[in-house]
Parts: structure tokens; C-alpha cells; sequence
């Protein structure tokens, strides 16, 4: 059911996982950056990838071989909250991360979450988002890289199952309400991350095993859960998965 394109990598363990990703980092901005002026990375929420930035900060096997100056930084979604909350997804990024390298501020494109009207901070980012990427009105940015994860529920970024954000075909950036949580999340929508040049998918733990076997062996054709949606057009995703999350998974999967 995945894209056609996309590669899965099952890792030791939660450490192995966030290495390969460093690693894959790494060498795909270098590469990139040897035609192109900037890199564009689109960061995930959650927990795991706390480890990952952690390697990227912290050890100079990856940390030097960056070019921090022309890396620059955006979100794949946000929680509707201010930078400093605990929930704040920028806030786990730049303890993790970017307070830890030497990027210029500009650099940071963070999802302006403080908004109290998150429709209004979804249209800022949206806009932030046509300016870098200098698109007009109906282009849809080519991001580098895009990091994602997955949720008990199949869900990525903050497109979770039964949202109106499913539906976006047209803006790049929405918020999202979501019922369960009672609040909106801000994520970009599925064109931006099916335009992108590389998804890199971390998902680690037993207790994916389950949701990780379903999306990855549907039993049916349409998409039941939304990270079955991206679909990157023309690049790939790469799926790096630890053994306790791929548990479930057999060879013919
Ligand atoms: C977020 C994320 C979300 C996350 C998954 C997995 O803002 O929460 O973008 O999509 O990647 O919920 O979260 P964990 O890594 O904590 O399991």
C-alpha cells in the first residue's frame, strides 16, 4: 500500500534507529548541497526523535558534517501552544537541537503556534512557507527532507484519521481540529509532504508493532489510516523502523 518508492530498514534497536536517520541526514544534505544553495528540512513532534537530534547535536560524527549555515529548519506540525509550553514541539527541537548548533536565527522556521487563532497561525506559516520557497499561489514547495512519525492511530504530522486536514488538497498549511485532544494542531497537509524530495519515517517500539503491520499490509485497497497516504510523487520515503516496532512484520511484507 505504500508508496512505490519507499524502502523499509529495520534497525536494532531505538539507538541504531536514530543513527541510520543522523546518517541518512547527513549525507542527503551534503549531497543536496552540492547543487543547491540551502537544505530544507521539515522536523517531526513527538518523542522520537529527541535521540536523533540528540546525535545530530551532540556527536561530531554528523554534527561536522553539516553545514548548519545553510540548513534551514520547519515543522511539519505544531501543537496550539506557545514556544515555551511543554507540548511545544519548536521547544523540543531547540532543546534537543538547534540551541545546541550553530545555525543563524533566521534559519528557524518555526510555526508561530502563540497565535490564539490557529487559522490565522496556519495562513502566517503558509505564507512564511511561499516566501522561502518564492512559489506563487497555487505551488506547492519541493522540501529536501521531511521527517515524520507515526501514532497509535496511524496518524502523521498532526493528519489524524476522521479530520477535515485529510481532505486539503490545496492550502499547505491547516489547523486541525482534533477532537480527542479538544484543540487544533497546526500541520502541513498531505501535497506538501507528497512533494517532497525525501520522507523519512522513525518509528520505534513495541507497541507500533501492531498499527506499523496494519498500515504496511492493508487489507484493502483505499487508505485506512492517514500515514498510508504519503505518497511521495517523485521522491522517496525510507522507513526506518526498530525491531520492537517491526515485531509483527513478516519478510513478505
Ligand atoms: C506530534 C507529531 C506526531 C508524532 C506521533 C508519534 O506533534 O506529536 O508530529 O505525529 O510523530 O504522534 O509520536 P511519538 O514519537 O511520541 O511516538
Amino acid at each position: 500500500m505504500v508508496a512505490k518508492n519507499h524502502k523499509i530498514q529495520i534497525l536494532a534497536d531505538a539507538e541504531a534507529m536514530s543513527k541510520a536517520a543522523a546518517e541518512v541526514i547527513v549525507e542527503h544534505s551534503r549531497e543536496t548541497l552540492q547543487t543547491r544553495d540551502v537544505y530544507s528540512i521539515a522536523l517531526s513532534g513527538g518523542s522520537t526523535p529527541r535521540r536523533l537530534h540528540a546525535l545530530l547535536a551532540g556527536d561530531a560524527v554528523f554534527r561536522d558534517q553539516i553545514s548548519w549555515e545553510r540548513v534551514h529548519f520547519f515543522w511539519g506540525d505544531e501543537r496550539h501552544v506557545p514556544p515555551d509550553h511543554p507540548d511545544s514541539n519548536y521547544r523540543m527541537a531547540d532543546a534537543t537541537l538547534l540551541s545546541k548548533v550553530p545555525i543563524p536565527e533566521v534559519n528557524i522556521h518555526r510555526i508561530r503556534a502563540e497565535e490564539p487563532d490557529a487559522n490565522q497561525a496556519a495562513a502566517d506559516y503558509e505564507q512564511e512557507i511561499r516566501q522561502f520557497f518564492k512559489i506563487d499561489a497555487e505551488q506547492i514547495p519541493h522540501f529536501d527532507c521531511a521527517l515524520l512519525g507515526m501514532g497509535l492511530d496511524g496518524h502523521t504530522a498532526s493528519l489524524f484519521p476522521g479530520t477535515a486536514a485529510l481532505e486539503e488538497t490545496r492550502r499547505l498549511v491547516v489547523a486541525n481540529w482534533v477532537e480527542k485532544f479538544q484543540s487544533y494542531r497546526i500541520t502541513l497537509t498531505f501535497p506538501v509532504f507528497n512533494h517532497a524530495e525525501r520522507i523519512i519515517f522513525i518509528i520505534s517500539g513495541q507497541e507500533k508493532a501492531k498499527i506499523l503491520k496494519s498500515v504496511l499490509t492493508p487489507r484493502q485497497e483505499s487508505a485506512s489510516y492517514p500515514i498510508q497516504l504519503i505518497r511521495p510523487e517523485r521522491g522517496q520515503s525510507l522507513w526506518l523502523v526498530d525491531t520492537s516496532a517491526a515485531g509483527q512484520l513478516t519478510l513478505d511484507d
